[in-house]
């Protein structure tokens, strides 16, 4: 069984005041959940202080992106470690707005992929069409372009460690979830391109999210599907009730 994952992607919200306020208040709602892995995602900035108010909690910290090298003259980037060190257990790596913004490529992507894994972290892979190419009905050749590029080298039991995050680049921030059918389908050909690059078993284990445009009254139905694990939320995780109403799911 694979344990349902559930993470807010801040993106560039929230101060250091504001990100303890959240989630001093979000550790009181979700406290007594334990069959859901919930985790958020603050600016870097946020990153330490948030950490100290969940420790011992049920709520892990990932940073959104990570960079490559361990240390040295690279003006304005993190290393693994220091994310580490500052309480993260997760970092969100190749995301569509890092790939259309910041020069993130499948190359940059699996180099930070390795030095996160070597810190000891679980990477977040993000993965997704834009689209125009879902119009043109390549969905398929870009989600695979991205899972082989991005997961390159990986050993077997390095990838056992990776939580994969499928997120059409037309469904985020824009309203317009992927139906649950939709995702499904494209879910179960990841599950599929990861049986062949790593094997039946590992497929079977890792976990693959949905993200693009989750709300609280939509996530039940995502859920449902056989190959969807949990979701990596924008928007409706910047609020404590719509981020409470995420993770308590079922119950919705
Ligand atoms: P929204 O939930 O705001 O569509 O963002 C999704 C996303 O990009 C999460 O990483």
């Amino acid at each position: 069984m694979r344990k349902p994952i559930i993470a807010g992607n801040w993106k560039l919200n929230k101060t250091v005041s504001e990100a303890v306020k959240f989630v001093s208040e979000l550790k009181e709602k979700v406290g007594g959940i334990s069959d859901v892995d919930i985790i958020v995602c603050p600016p870097f900035t946020a990153v330490s202080k948030v950490a100290d108010v969940l420790r011992g909690s049920n709520i892990r910290v990932g940073a959104q992106d990570a960079y490559w090298e361990e240390e040295g003259a690279f003006t304005g980037e993190i290393s693994p470690l220091m994310v580490k060190e500052a309480g993260c257990s997760y970092v969100i790596l190749g995301h569509s707005e890092r790939r259309a913004m910041f020069g993130d490529t499948n190359n940059t992507v699996n180099k930070k992929l390795k030095a996160v894994l070597n810190a000891g972290l679980t990477p977040i892979v993000c993965v997704g069409e834009k689209l125009e190419e879902r119009e043109k009905g390549i969905t398929k050749d870009i989600v695979k372009d991205h899972i082989q590029g991005s997961l390159h080298g990986l050993k077997k039991e390095e990838m056992s460690e990776v939580v994969i995050a499928y997120e059409p680049v037309w469904a985020i921030g824009t309203g317009k979830t992927a139906t649950p059918e939709q995702a499904q389908e494209v879910h179960a050909y990841i599950r599929e391109l990861l049986a062949d690059l790593f094997g039946g078993g590992v497929a079977e284990s890792v976990r693959i999210q949905y993200g693009g445009s989750i709300k609280p009254d939509n996530i039940k139905n995502l859920m449902s599907q056989k190959d969807i694990d949990g979701g990596l939320v924008g928007g409706a995780s910047l609020k404590v009730d719509s981020f409470e109403k995420l993770v308590k799911y079922r119950e919705g």
